[in-house]
């Protein structure tokens, strides 16, 4: 018996107690053997010796089942173990994205004027001669249209130089008055430090009865703006030409890097250029058919405020999609 009592603790596992357990209580298993002999016994020997059997039977049941229990308890105890997640460790992280610089500063941008009540107008990025150019007082053959050098497709049409045309798209549409920004792509065939053959444009037009509106009025806003943007700049504006407004001028501020001083950036000048701008022509009014109107446009590009901003030396970078510079700017 003791020996029977011994193999239940060698199972170290429930299958084999299991096996124990139908051998010894099977028909040809310890038990059965001992009961058999109980037949050739008498009297108080056969009780006795039955009493012992059955007393053996019991305990053989309960280490059993105490063995069960405990080896269940371990099996658990190990599953557990085997499973169990170690909520120390790093996980699998998904790196947040970002706004690109250059939408982010558009949308910087856009916020300023829709904040002022300018509706944001849309407009193709391919487009045709007469919106890009004749209705903005550049006939054909005219050296002006040099200054945007440009992609040509058949039949008159090309990738827009400007969003300017999105101007004339609105003006063809509705009437005065009139308070937009344009903001998109535009595209021209330069690529140097300072240059890429795509680039993002956001321009302003308001339109309104002839004196309401005055280059006064372009000042002002523009003035503000640039504080918006740059801060506390000092804000020149230079006479220049475009062929679309008349006057023109293009705006400076003062130098962001050395407030004036001169240095590399400003070329040694002490200002930056950031805009270009003036009352509009009144060409631009009659190809469109309106009468009577006076008006100021601007239009500036979006990278060159990014670059300034986040002080980006060359403009290839910011469209080479490296995340060690896309990351800095989350
Ligand atoms: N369309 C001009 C450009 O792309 C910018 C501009 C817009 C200048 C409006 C003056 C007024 O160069």
């Amino acid at each position: 018996m003791e020996a029977l009592f011994k193999s239940i603790q060698k199972c170290d596992n429930i299958k084999d107690l299991e096996r124990l357990r139908v051998e010894v209580f099977g028909k040809k298993g310890y038990f059965a053997a001992e009961f058999a002999k109980l037949k050739e016994l008498e009297g108080d020997k056969k009780i006795a010796e039955a009493a012992k059997l059955n007393a053996e039977k019991e305990k053989f049941t309960e280490l059993l089942n105490f063995q069960k229990t405990s080896l269940e308890k371990q099996e658990n105890e190990n599953i557990l173990k085997k499973d169990a997640v170690d909520v120390s460790l790093y996980g699998n992280s998904m790196s947040a994205g970002a706004l690109h610089p250059v939408m982010a500063t558009m949308d910087k941008i856009i916020e300023y004027f829709v904040s002022l009540n300018f509706s944001v107008e849309d407009g193709p990025l391919v487009e045709d001669d007469f919106h890009n150019f004749e209705a903005l007082n550049l006939p054909k053959f005219h050296p002006a249209r040099d200054m945007q050098d440009t992609f040509y497709f058949k039949d008159n049409m090309l990738l827009r130089t400007h969003t300017s045309p999105v101007q004339v798209r609105t003006m063809l549409t509705k009437n005065p008055p009139i308070r937009m920004i344009c903001p998109g792509a535009v595209f021209r065939p330069d690529f140097d430090l300072t240059h890429t053959p795509m680039f993002h444009q956001i321009e302003g037009l308001v339109v309104d009865k002839k004196g309401v509106v005055s280059f006064a009025n372009l000042k002002s806003i523009l003035e503000e703006f640039l504080r918006y943007m740059f801060g506390d700049v000092k804000v020149r504006f230079r006479p220049s030409f475009f062929p679309f407004t008349e006057p023109s001028a293009e705006v400076d501020i003062s130098c962001i890097f050395c407030h004036g001083k001169g240095c590399r950036v400003c070329k040694n000048t002490g200002w930056l250029e950031v805009l270009g701008c003036g009352t509009v022509d009144q060409n631009v009014f009659n190809a469109v058919g309106y009468k009577n109107s006076s008006g100021y446009a601007f239009g500036l590009g979006i990278e060159r405020f990014a670059m300034l901003l986040h002080r980006i030396p060359d403009l290839r970078s910011l469209f080479e999609g490296d995340l060690r510079l896309l990351e800095q700017f989350k």
